[in-house]
């Protein structure tokens, strides 16, 4: 079997994934007139050629205008419903998908508004593509952890809508130790725990997530390799890293795909995962990255193999249904 078919036929999870970085232009344009918000593209080529970036707040800058069109639940409905069919397409059976309410409720859109839209798409999805998916609510680290405990107070009647809590924005001059009281406060509560870190930060983050925020799971990590004893913790504990290859290339994590650390993680036994983070702004959903990192990397087949079952293991399903897909 080709290794293109392989990506295409294994079942995977996808863990790491912001539903505001799934938004493909077609569909940001069509959202922007129908509400009547202004954007400063005058069609969908000038937006793609926008996506060119040179770190992560590069990015950040975009990605956070383009999500400003967003207004009514049934907007939120149609953009996670888009991202549905991708998975569809993807042969991805579950998903954990990231969002920032922040971003929303800073421009005067009500939680729920973002929540029952997404979570009306979570069911349609279970029901029509049988797909099952958790939402993950985002702090945005730029902000104060004043913003972070108000947001997490807002979410608390939601709770049982929301498996977890991650961290995720703008990472460097923003350790999770920043967001302590937060996470103490979201786990009491009941929620799972992620946080981004590692990414362009030093693994000094990595080592607080851990420690401080008490995470399971760490998005993306990929800087851990600088600190041998960290490699060790995350291998001991088999603590998972929701890697995103095609988002490293994009924000110039690394300069070549073929410099990606992500199979020399997995040959030492590090719990590593692929994800897309942001679809649309980066390439690529979740086989493109495989497609981009077997290629790059010549990954052999067993090598891609266990990289989905690690999707389940790291997942937050249930541990029955996991062991039904290994
Ligand atoms: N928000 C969306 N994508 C992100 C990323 N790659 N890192 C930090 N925050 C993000
Ligand atoms: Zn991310």
């Amino acid at each position: 079997m080709s290794t293109h078919s392989l990506i295409q036929t294994l079942p995977k999870t996808e863990l790491h994934v912001h539903i505001e970085g799934t938004f493909e232009p077609e569909l940001m344009f069509a959202i922007a007139q129908r509400n009547g918000i202004e954007i400063p593209y005058q069609n969908v080529e000038e937006v793609r050629q926008a996506y060119d970036f040179h770190n992560l707040q590069s990015f950040l800058n975009i990605y956070y205008a383009g999500a400003k069109v967003l207004v009514h639940e049934q907007d939120f409905y149609d953009l996670a419903w888009a991202y549905f069919e991708k998975c569809a397409q993807d042969h991805v059976v579950h998903t954990e998908i990231f969002f920032d309410p922040q971003t929303h409720t800073d421009r005067g859109i009500a939680f729920e508004t973002v929540l029952k839209g997404l979570k009306r798409a979570c069911d349609d999805a279970q029901e029509k593509l049988n797909i099952s998916s958790h939402l993950i609510m985002c702090f945005l680290r730029h902000l104060s952890e004043e913003a972070a405990l108000a947001t997490l107070e807002q979410a608390l009647p939601f709770k049982d809508d929301i498996i977890g809590v991650g961290l995720d924005s703008s990472e460097v001059g923003h350790p999770p130790e920043k967001f302590a009281r937060v996470f103490a406060k979201a786990r009491a509560e009941g929620f799972l725990i992620v946080a981004h870190a590692g990414e362009e930060g030093p693994p000094e983050y990595v080592w607080q997530a851990l420690d401080v925020l008490q995470v399971n799971r760490v998005d993306h990590g990929v800087r851990s390799e600088e600190d041998s004893k960290l490699m060790q913790r995350l291998i001991d504990d088999k603590m998972p890293l929701t890697v995103c290859p095609l988002s490293n290339l994009k924000l110039c994590v690394v300069s070549d795909m073929r410099e990606h650390n992500i199979r020399r993680l997995l040959a030492q036994g590090v719990m590593v995962t692929v994800n897309s983070d942001d679809p649309s702004y980066f390439g690529g959903y979740v086989n493109d990255n495989f497609i981009a990192i077997a290629e790059a990397l010549d990954l052999t087949a067993a090598e891609i193999k266990q990289l989905c079952i690690h999707s389940f293991i790291a997942s937050f399903l249930p541990e029955s249904e996991k062991q039904a897909w290994i």
